[in-house]
């Protein structure tokens, strides 16, 4: 086994570090507080450091003048517009926000690497990129880190990243290559009739009746059309139409979200949903507009990056802690690094009892503080020995 041993220093440092982003949490693209701790900390160590990426995103660059890949490290840094409940001595403190998906975690754990890594860079090879983005979610943050060339210059040829999660158990690493998370798209329909008396229908094309048929009819899309073998999901959570009870209205609006596995699924969703969103209206006479947001692709894990973080993990905490995870239909813009460049999303278990076993993006959600050292050890780990990996 490897041992990578952090600090109590450095280990106190992390904690602080989370509990003082879980109290001061920013939404997506506001991250001006969270990317100046970032940014000032990586400084300090001697980090080449680039801000301002994507509005707030950060990058600290470490190139140790040997021979090796270039490997990204990332770290997501917004909070979630949720009013926290839980009543930790460092609950969040802005009303209204909250780390309720542990990204806190991740900027506290890869700046707890940098410090160690910085430490140790007598040992490392190739070229280290640390990748702080903004807007993790729903807003694809790291879509606009990509496009703001965070791959290009050092040109990256490996890049991983950890979520923290309340389904493991507290420094369980969970790890799987192909496709791990979702693609995650949305739809947005009118669906345009013609009001009037509720008592006359016949003179009316009534939108209500049409969503209806519509909504009853889309789950042939995943029952009928996509292979029984591949997951797919289209949900429709939101509905609105009408004001009282004896009138047709002239519109009904509706907003889903559309989760599949695999590219080419992904791709035929929306054909296929608007087929039978077609047809549905031409059987009543109504109109329609709809739009498919294409938002987060499929996370798809290289098989050969994902070898390693599962021997990394493996060789720092046994066999037991190294684990396959389940394929989730959650999403994660990680996507769109991975679609660049090689490279391998896992998660790192921080559960431990009911309190630390709540869902993410839950008002209560809380970890396990234990885990993050498994995280710092992972991500030093992944630094020193995926540059020499080829
Ligand atoms: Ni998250």
């Amino acid at each position: 086994m490897t041992v990578i041993s952090i600090s109590s220093e450095v280990l106190d440092e992390v904690v602080a570090t989370r509990r003082d982003l879980h109290a001061h949490p920013e939404l997506a693209f506001e991250e001006v507080r969270t990317a100046g701790v970032v940014e000032r900390r990586l400084a300090a160590l001697g980090y080449e450091v680039r801000t301002g990426i994507a509005k707030t995103g950060v990058v600290g660059i470490l190139r140790s003048g040997r021979p090796g890949r270039t490997v990204l490290l990332r770290a997501d840094m917004d909070a979630l517009p949720i009013e926290e409940t839980n009543s930790l001595p460092f609950r969040s403190t802005v009303a209204g926000k909250m780390h309720a998906c542990g990204h806190d975690t991740h900027v506290a754990i890869l700046l707890g690497a940098a410090r160690v890594l910085m430490e140790r860079r007598a040992e490392l090879a190739g070229t280290l990129v640390l990748c702080f983005q903004p807007a993790e979610e729903g807003k694809g943050g790291g879509r606009e880190m990509v496009n703001a060339g965070v791959l290009g210059e050092p040109r990256v040829d490996a890049a991983f990243g950890l979520h923290i999660s309340s389904n493991y158990p507290t420094g369980v690493i969970a790890w799987r290559p192909g496709p791990f998370f979702a693609s995650s798209d949305s739809i947005e329909i009118t669906i345009r009739g013609r009001g009037g008396h509720g008592a006359s229908p016949h003179e009316s094309i009534d939108p209500i009746f049409t969503a209806a048929q519509f909504i009853t009819s889309v789950q042939q899309v995943v029952s009928r059309n996509v292979s029984p073998v591949e997951p797919a999901v289209v949900t429709i959570g939101s509905i609105h139409g009408g004001t009282t009870h004896n009138v047709i209205p002239d519109s009904v609006h509706l907003l889903g979200t559309v989760r599949a596995f695999s590219a080419e699924v992904r791709e035929a969703m929306s054909e296929r949903i608007e087929r039978v969103l077609s047809a549905a209206c031409r059987g009543t006479g109504a109109e329609y507009d709809y739009e498919y947001l294409w938002r987060y692709p499929v996370t798809v894990n290289d098989a050969k990056e994902t070898a390693l973080v599962a021997e990394v993990a493996r060789d720092l905490f046994g066999e037991g802690r190294s684990i396959q995870g389940e394929r989730t239909m959650g999403a994660e813009d990680f996507s769109f690094f991975l679609e660049r460049v090689p490279g391998s999303y896992f998660l790192l278990g921080a559960s431990s009892s009911p309190e630390t076993s709540k869902p993410h993006h839950n008002a209560s959600f809380a970890i396990d503080e234990c885990a993050l050292e498994s995280g710092v050890q992972m991500m030093v780990a992944l630094a020193l020995e995926a540059p020499r990996r080829s």
